[in-house]
Parts: C-alpha cells; sequence; structure tokens
C-alpha cells in the first residue's frame, strides 16, 4: 500500500476551486457514466458555481452521470433550507443536467435509520467503485460526518456531531433553530474505496487540520489522515489552508 498524499497548493481559494472543478469536468468528460462522490459545505460552493457555467456554456453534462454524496442530518430532507438535499439542489443538481434518478444522498427522514445506512453503503457498491470522491475537511479533520475516533475501516451509518461541528454549521440554520445532533455519514471506509480522492481546503481555519491530516502522526485522531493509506488521494489547498505545512512538501505554487 502506497503511503502519502499529493499535495498541490495554489494561491487563492479561487484558484484552488478552479483546480477541483476542472478535475470533476475532466473525470466526466473522460467517462460521462462516471460516479461521483459529492460533498457540501460552504467550500464546496465555487466549485459546484464554476461546473454550472460550463454546463450553461453547453461545454459538459452530467446528465449520464451518478452521483452519491457524503452525508445528510438526522431528521432533515429536501424541504429544510439547511438539509444537504436541499443545499445540493440548490448549488449542482438545479443548475447541471443530472439525471435525478442518478444523485443519491442519503435520507435523514427514514424511519428506520440503520437501514437506511446499509441500503446506502449497498447503493454505492453496486453503482460503484466511486470514480473520483470529493472531500470538503472540518476544522477537526473529519472527512463527511466522520469525527475524530472514527475507526478507518468504517462503513455508512449514524453518527453524532460533535461540538465543534454543530458550531461550524450553526450558521446555515435559522436564528432559534438546534442544529441536528446527528447525521447519516459514508464511512472512512466506504470512502477510501474510491479510485480517486480530491480533498479540497480553503482558508487559514483549515490549515490546523490539513496539516496534521498530512503531516502529523496518522490515525483516528484525525480522520483526514486515513487519505495517507489510499493511494491516489490529492489535497488541493489555497495558501492559508496550506500555511503550517513545510512549504518544501508544496508540489506547485501559484501566486496568484
Ligand atoms: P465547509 O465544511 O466547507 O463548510 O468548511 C467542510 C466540512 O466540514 O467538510
Amino acid at each position: 500500500m502506497s503511503q502519502g498524499v499529493a499535495l498541490i497548493v495554489l494561491g487563492t481559494a479561487a484558484a484552488a476551486a478552479a483546480h477541483v472543478a476542472q478535475r470533476i469536468a475532466d473525470a466526466v468528460s473522460r467517462d460521462p457514466a462516471t460516479v461521483l462522490g459529492l460533498a457540501t459545505g460552504g467550500t464546496m460552493l465555487p466549485v459546484y458555481a464554476l461546473l454550472a457555467a460550463a454546463r450553461q456554456r453547453g461545454d459538459l453534462s452530467f446528465s449520464a452521470a451518478t452521483s452519491f454524496n457524503l452525508d445528510e442530518y438526522v431528521g432533515l430532507g429536501l424541504g429544510h433550507a439547511a438539509s444537504f438535499a436541499a443545499f445540493m439542489a440548490g448549488a449542482l443538481f438545479g443548475p447541471v443536467d443530472f439525471d435525478p434518478g442518478r444523485t443519491h444522498l442519503p435520507n435523514g427522514l427514514a424511519p428506520d435509520l440503520m437501514a437506511e445506512a446499509a441500503r446506502y453503503e449497498a447503493a454505492i457498491l453496486a453503482a460503484g467503485p466511486i470514480g473520483l470522491q470529493l472531500l470538503g475537511i472540518g476544522r477537526n479533520g473529519h472527512i463527511g460526518f466522520n469525527e475524530p475516533g472514527t475507526a478507518f475501516d468504517s462503513v455508512t451509518r449514524v453518527v453524532r456531531l460533535s461540538f465543534s461541528t454543530r458550531a461550524a454549521n450553526r450558521p446555515f440554520f435559522p436564528v432559534g433553530e438546534a442544529v441536528p445532533e446527528q447525521a447519516l455519514t459514508m464511512g472512512i471506509g466506504t470512502i477510501l474505496r474510491a479510485r480517486e480522492i480530491v480533498l479540497l481546503a480553503t482558508g487559514a481555519a483549515k490549515a490546523v487540520a490539513v496539516a496534521q491530516a498530512i503531516a502529523g502522526p496518522a490515525g483516528p485522531h484525525s480522520p483526514a489522515s486515513a487519505l495517507r493509506h489510499h493511494g491516489a488521494a490529492t489535497f488541493v489547498c489555497d495558501r492559508a489552508a496550506a500555511s503550517r505545512l513545510d512549504p518544501r512538501l508544496w508540489q506547485r505554487s501559484v501566486h496568484a
């Protein structure tokens, strides 16, 4: 098993997002029926905006592609503005031409959450492998909603969200409404089955998590450090997110 991740550092968050959008566009152009693993979070908005613009220009079509999102809050569905289903509808699925029957998120409204987790994992296995998995990273190093302490062979399941994750997502919820305490998430083992993984991190708030994931001791305290075991994982960072790493690790730096 090869060790380590590729690291690409670009000058700005916009340049990092453009690099990731191009990788997704290339994957879909190479194989229109590709299976994409998709992520939510503010970091992804400029990536999805660029993909929507490419679709608008007629340069790109997702009509034959399949997607699986990483996670969803327990108790929320498309009808709630802070759900990941609503995020994806607004940011990507509405603006581009995915076949709605081929876009998948865990169902946070399922009456039997454990059965839903098993169903989702089986659906990924049946449609997969995921060709390109897109990831963000939490300030605490989480990937998907796999919080510190998660086993690297974990699969899709119900998880309890950490205080820091709930605090980070607080701004997406109406004033007075609590952030859900639980979520459904692909496991780290689920994520590691993807052929290729691209993690996008922008902004200084991610710098410690990125440095721990790439250059600290690997282990469950740093969920993103699991990517070092994958063999085809790339961290794409802006300068702020890479600022706690030794610049000698940087493969490429564009001073935009
Ligand atoms: P963010 O979330 O893009 O909103 O920072 C990333 C994550 O928690 O995975």
